[in-house]
């Protein structure tokens, strides 16, 4: 077991109708002047964006908005934002949606109150010293950036995805109300769930250390959320369900399922960047089409956990050698990826990728990594190419 920081500073606020309470705590973190945040309009479609202004107004809060923040946000959109909340004098950023208006926020965050160039963060050529306060209404259940330290940007120029992780950027408040998601298509609900997942099996997947707390944590949490992905592939406005996978997406990305460990694996995440950076394709679907061919590449070499997972998460019955038991754990887990909707090839995820952007991926995402990656395996560049061969 190793040490480990754990530091989780937002008040989180869970449950129906809690929006309504966010003039309340914008003020109980002091923010006097607001820059609402927003994605491409199903806040505005759903008529919460109204619900939110009406209410900062009727408490006397000024604020400007922002909307346009895409799936996989741009860095364009974040330039536009931190120039608004200079011109402005804002002093607190709330962003109403997913996790691309809460990155785009937290890289405008960065920005406001910085002189330089706010990509530079994104390019680890320099550490952010500081971050807007931030608050967060949640409405989709997916990246945990709720409470997260991370922020994922995309740059149009050369379409690099990178993300930066400080904990400046962990939002002041997260308002979680599940009612929320339920405008959300069945495929973002299906890809939400997966992100929930890998964000905890990213940590699991690990030869750097254990801790039995940590393992029951994280087992239970993706036990319950393959449970409530299943129930909502079949019933979207089950409220319970939605309540479940809400608050697990939470706990899945605070650091909680990670404590003890040498850290996780996170190549999972590395590579589904490089797709969506160069296809825009979502997220979570992205790590769905690629897990399994990392999985089956990587198992040999972390027997122990991924025999482990087959058994306390898949529920499989323990006959035959590890390595069986391991295998029909991934096969299991594609079945389930399978049964909710999402794809387990790049091909099911709608990608023709040709030789050389597989090559021009696998060589971006070994630059990105430093050379080298991964605690189930550490991976180089040529094996970044043979998984994104596989997963063809
Ligand atoms: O943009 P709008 O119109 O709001 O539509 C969004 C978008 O099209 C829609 N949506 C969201 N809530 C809805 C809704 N539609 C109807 N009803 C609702 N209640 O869903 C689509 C996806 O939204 P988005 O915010 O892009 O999804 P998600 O939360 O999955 O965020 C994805 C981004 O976060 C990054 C990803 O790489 C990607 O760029 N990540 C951020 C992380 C972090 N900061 O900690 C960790 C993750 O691993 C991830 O990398
Ligand atoms: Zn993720």
């Amino acid at each position: 077991m190793y040490g480990f920081h754990y530091y989780t500073p937002t008040k989180v606020v869970f449950g129906k109708d809690t929006e309504t309470q966010a003039p309340a705590l914008i003020r109980e973190f002091g923010g006097k002047k607001a820059l609402i945040h927003y994605g491409g309009g199903s806040v505005v479609r759903s008529g919460l964006l109204k619900r939110v202004t009406d209410s900062l107004d009727e408490a006397g809060i000024p604020y400007v908005t922002l909307g346009g923040a895409v799936p996989n946000p741009r860095l364009g959109l974040v330039y536009e934002g931190i120039a608004l909340c200079k011109r402005e004098n804002v002093d607190f950023l709330l962003a109403v949606g997913g996790g691309s208006a809460i990155d785009s926020a937290k890289a405008i965050g960065y920005g406001a109150v910085d002189e330089g160039d706010v990509w530079d963060f994104y390019d680890y050529k320099r550490k952010p010293k500081g971050c807007l306060p931030l608050g967060v209404i949640l409405t989709i259940s997916a990246t945990g950036s709720e409470m997260s330290d991370s922020s994922v940007i995309t740059k149009e120029e050369g379409l690099v995805k990178r993300g930066c992780n400080s904990d400046y950027c962990r939002p002041k408040f997260a308002i979680l109300n599940p009612e929320l998601t339920m405008t959300l298509p069945d495929y973002q609900t299906a890809c939400g769930c997966t992100d929930i997942m890998m964000h905890t099996m990213e940590r699991y997947f690990t030869n750097g250390g254990n801790m039995e707390i940590t393992d029951s944590i994280a087992e239970g949490l993706l036990r319950t959320v393959m449970k409530n992905a299943d129930l909502l592939a079949k019933d979207p406005q089950n409220y319970d369900a939605r309540a479940e996978v809400m608050w697990a997406g939470s706990l899945s990305h605070n650091g909680l399922t990670g404590c003890g460990s040498d850290g996780g694996d996170w190549m999972v995440h590395k590579l589904e960047h490089e797709l969506s950076g160069l296809y825009d394709v979502a997220h979570g679907a992205g790590l769905a089409a690629i897990w399994g061919s990392w999985a089956r590449y990587v198992y040999k070499d972390c027997l122990p956990r991924f025999r482990r997972f087959a058994v306390n998460v898949i529920g499989l019955n323990p006959v035959g050698t590890d390595e069986e038991i391991a295998l029909r754990g991934i096969e299991a887990t594609e079945a389930f990826f399978r049964r909710i909707h999402m794809p387990t090839s790049l091909r099911e995820l709608g990608v023709s990728a040709t030789e050389e952007d597989l090559i021009a991926m696998a060589h971006k995402c070994a630059v990105g990594v430093n050379g080298a990656k991964g605690s189930a395996k550490l991976l180089k560049e040529a094996d970044m190419l043979a998984i994104f061969k596989a997963s063809l």
